[in-house]
């Protein structure tokens, strides 16, 4: 298959779409990056990410400067200038579990009014299984007379599995690209679009790990995204059920799951005991999955267990920091991290938030830091400090909620001496427990004992 450039419209750049964007304008391809929010819009024409990923920013400064990648909100433009359209936009969760198409739906209408000759609709957005021909109808019915016959659009089914803070390497080093089309020549011209990724044959690129690419339908495409979602979410929710029987019987789950993951059909990956899952794809994916299952008449029950499992493991660690300090109201709580995991800014669906709003909705002051968060919309009662120390000052207990490996080099000593209690509750068995326990502290983790001093060993 060979390599041409191509002229691509991403529609919706936000955490994906922009990485979309600047990743394939790197790759060669002209790229108009679609935006309708005027303040990231503006950020992205002057080079700035609006939101903390590693790498994108250098990535979207090279595209803006080559010329290969502008920004617009005007669809008409980005539809003159494009072949391939790439829909990136929000599909949140609707109220009844559903995925809200609102975005999805107001992007097409907009393309199929402005449409003058024949795209390729790639929907990137997580949709709902069964999308693509509601997705072709809408267009259709949207399209004046004379484009009908020229069979103006085809569709296909592009699944990303991108995860924030690894977004670009994930992107342009994927395990698998899967497209999913019953237009055999529309799938080849986007199988085209990412040849330089698949045969790893860009400056970065690692010829010894092509991904691989997989041609199916649009239905098993659009399956493909739910079914690792679920599959992910499912293993973290069934390391933290071992990790509650393994407290209860002296196990420790950390060793537990290192054991079980050296099985390679097991494998080791996402199999981190916690304060759960978070993050805004797993829950709302979950949801999603659901729901299509409950319309065909099937009851899904393991998919939800895995998310009530989710749900019960955020109250869990409340419960301890409760047992332990004998009550809630009143206590002095600093909480190290916010973000829904490490090495992003995204604060949706993070189970650190979850805590947080538990302890203080039960009378705790809660201060909390986090290197990439500075303020928390709708919060008022959560404090937020500059750094790790302040967040310890008067605390009765430290509570990690988000594994930033910098946590890891605080001064544990004296963050103690800053405190007013010696509790340690560690979310995500980021540490040592032996380290926090010798730095002086009282230590919790999730599924594991914490292991007595051998006070023979000390001086
Ligand atoms: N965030 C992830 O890690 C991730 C990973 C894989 C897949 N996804 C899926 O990708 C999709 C996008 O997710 P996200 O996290 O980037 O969402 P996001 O909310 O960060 O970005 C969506 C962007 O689309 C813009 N937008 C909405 N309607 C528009 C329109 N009509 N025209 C132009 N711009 C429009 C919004 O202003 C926003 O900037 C979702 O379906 C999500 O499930 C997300």
């Amino acid at each position: 298959m060979e390599h041409r450039t191509q002229s691509i419209a991403v529609v919706g750049n936000g955490y994906v779409g922009t990485v979309v964007s600047a990743c394939f304008a790197e790759l060669g391809h002209h790229v108009i990056g679609l935006e309708n929010d005027p303040t990231r819009l503006e950020a992205l024409r002057s080079g700035q990410v609006p939101f903390y990923e590693p790498g994108l920013g250098e990535r979207l400064q090279a595209g803006l400067s080559s010329g290969r990648l502008v920004f617009t909100d005007d669809v008409k433009e980005a539809m003159d200038h494009s072949d391939v359209v790439f829909l990136c936009v929000n599909t949140p969760s609707g109220p009844d579990g559903r995925a809200d198409m609102h975005a999805v739906e107001v992007a097409l209408r907009s393309i199929a009014a402005t449409i003058e000759r024949h795209h390729i609709l790639v929907t990137k957005s997580t949709v709902p299984i069964g999308t693509a021909p509601w997705l072709a109808t809408l267009v259709e019915d949207s399209l004046p007379e004379e484009l009908l016959a020229e069979a103006a659009f085809s569709v296909v089914s592009n699944p990303e599995f991108l995860r924030e803070g690894t977004a670009v390497n994930d992107f342009l080093h994927p395990d698998r690209v899967v497209l999913g089309s019953d237009d055999p020549a529309a799938l080849e011209t986007v199988a085209s679009l990412y040849r330089p990724i698949l045969d790893q044959s860009f400056p970065e690129g690692d010829p010894g790990h092509r991904p691989s690419l997989v041609r199916t339908s649009l239905a098993t495409a659009e399956t493909v995204k739910y079914a690792s979602n679920a599959f992910l979410a499912a293993k973290i929710s069934f390391i933290n059920e071992i990790a509650n029987i393994s407290e209860m019987v002296g196990a420790d789950v950390t060793e537990v799951a290192l054991a079980m993951g050296l099985d390679p059909r097991i494998g080791s990956r996402f199999l981190e005991a916690g304060i759960g899952w978070g993050g805004s794809c797993f829950g709302k994916d979950l949801d999603a999955l659901v729901a299509t299952a409950e319309e065909h008449g099937y009851e899904p029950s393991l998919l939800r267990a895995v998310v009530s499992v989710n749900r019960r493991q955020r109250g869990t660690i409340v419960e301890k920091i409760r047992r332990e300090l004998k009550g809630l109201r009143g206590r002095r709580i600093g909480l190290l991290g916010l973000a829904f995991k490490s090495g992003t800014d995204d604060l949706r669906d993070s189970p650190a938030i979850d805590v947080a709003h538990r302890l203080i909705s039960e009378g705790a002051v809660v201060t909390a830091f986090d290197p990439m968060v500075k303020e928390v919309a709708g919060m008022p009662g959560l404090r937020i400090a500059d750094d790790a120390f302040a967040v310890a000052v008067r605390a009765q207990a430290l509570v990690v909620a988000t594994d930033w490996p910098d946590f890891l080099s605080l001064d544990l000593p004296a963050l103690l001496a800053s405190m007013r209690g010696d509790l340690f509750v560690d979310g995500r068995n980021l540490f040592d427990p032996l380290a926090v326990i010798e730095a002086g502290f009282r230590y919790e983790g999730v599924g594991r004992v914490a292991p007595a001093l051998d006070h023979s060993l000390q001086s």
